[in-house]
């Protein structure tokens, strides 16, 4: 079986790739400093705890599991907490890709799938966006990718290391079996925010802005399914071992869908209504963010499964229905072991 290290492989995205690599004969070994990540979300295979700017673990992993590639999705994602400290953001993302990335050079790794981002174009000029839509990232996290992208670049010059860059634009959903999902602390994405709403963990859910120049007046944003990015992983190593070349695709569902509409679909599966606040506009927030996706469809016959935002939040109201009964479950637990303390 061969293995492939995945960098960021116990959070969300990682954690779907790991398990479409596993039923597709590789053993995903994931490798995580679980900042964010969590480690019951790795299932498939073997887990090693470690961080991407630790050259000696590196070494220690890769030498130890001698993987033919890595995907690489640890980093630090949150838009505003890079532009308060951007000096987080490059040490993680850009150093930490660097030292990964020398550690590869030296142990004869010569293929590498990375997590990108829709982020590195920055304010869209045309839209749908294509990958050659200039690329001018707005805030620290954009800059970072775009950067690991360039460095990419250069390492295939210089030591041969092919890679390919997937622009993702905003992942959602879980796992149709619903055995892993989105977990994040802090939560900033829409569509766990306002399941929240609907399982009753949080009151509201606030939309920046309705007076945009859209069809609702919300913003529009391009969804694509956890799985369906996970799949796209596959298609890009095996494209690799191919041979194929350095390179970066965007990965969008090619249709733009409002707060609003995500809203109603959202209260459509709950069967009930969703409480809404309308807030201001958020700086740096486009109207309208929609990427097309037409070049990794034709380069690497990629389509997405789960292209109505009805099937995106369906996967996703599953896993946290059942999320919610776990943590129910474990709460209980802990009450029960809690009152065990106290007797003693
Ligand atoms: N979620 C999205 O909509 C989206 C969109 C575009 C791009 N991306 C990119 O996709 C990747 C995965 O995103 P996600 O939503 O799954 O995020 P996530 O936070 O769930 O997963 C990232 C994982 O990386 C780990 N990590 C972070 N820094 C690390 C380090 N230095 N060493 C080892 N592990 C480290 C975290 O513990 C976490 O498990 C990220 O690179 C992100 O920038 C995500």
């Amino acid at each position: 079986m061969k293995k492939i290290l995945v960098t960021g492989g116990a959070g969300y995205i990682g954690s779907h790739t790991c398990k479409v690599l596993h039923e597709n004969g590789y053993l995903p070994v994931v490798y995580d400093n679980l900042v964010y990540g969590h480690e019951w979300a790795v299932k498939w295979g073997p887990f090693e705890h470690g961080d991407t700017n630790d050259r000696q673990r590196l070494d220690e992993v890769i030498q130890k599991h001698k993987p033919s590639a890595v995907m690489h999705f640890a980093a630090y994602a949150y838009v505003g907490e890079s532009v308060e400290n951007p000096g987080k953001y490059y040490q993680n993302n850009v150093s930490g890709t660097v030292t990964l990335l020398e550690a590869m050079r030296d142990n004869g790794i010569g293929k590498f799938v990375f997590s990108s981002t829709c982020a590195t174009y920055g304010e869209p000029q045309t839209i749908p966006i294509s990958e050659s839509h200039p690329q001018l990232p707005i805030n620290p996290y954009g800059a970072s990718k775009l950067m690991i992208e360039r460095i990419l670049q250069d390492f295939d010059v210089a030591h041969q290391l092919r890679s390919i860059s997937l622009r993702y634009f905003n992942a959602a959903g879980a796992d149709p079996d619903a055995e892993i999902g989105e977990d994040h602390h802090p939560e900033t994405h829409l569509i766990p925010l306002v399941l929240d709403v609907a399982a009753g963990t949080r009151e509201h859910i606030t939309v920046y802005g309705d007076d945009y120049d859209t069809p609702d007046g919300t913003c529009v944003r391009d969804y694509i399914h956890v799985t369906d990015l996970a799949s796209a992983h596959l298609l890009a190593l095996n494209a690799l071992e191919e041979g194929a070349m350095t390179t970066a695709y965007n990965l969008g569902n090619g249709k733009g869908f409002s707060v609003k509409e995500v809203i109603n679909v959202a209260q459509s599966i709950a069967g009930h209504d969703i409480s809404v606040e309308i807030g201001p506009r958020r700086a740096g927030d486009p109207p309208s963010l929609v990427g097309n996706a037409e070049l990794i469809q034709n380069e690497l016959d990629w389509s997405p499964g789960f292209t109505s935002l009805n099937s995106i939040l369906k996967t996703a109201w599953a896993w946290q229905k059942r999320q919610k009964k776990v943590s129910q479950f474990s709460s209980e637990c802990k009450a029960v072991s809690g009152k065990n303390d106290q007797k003693k």
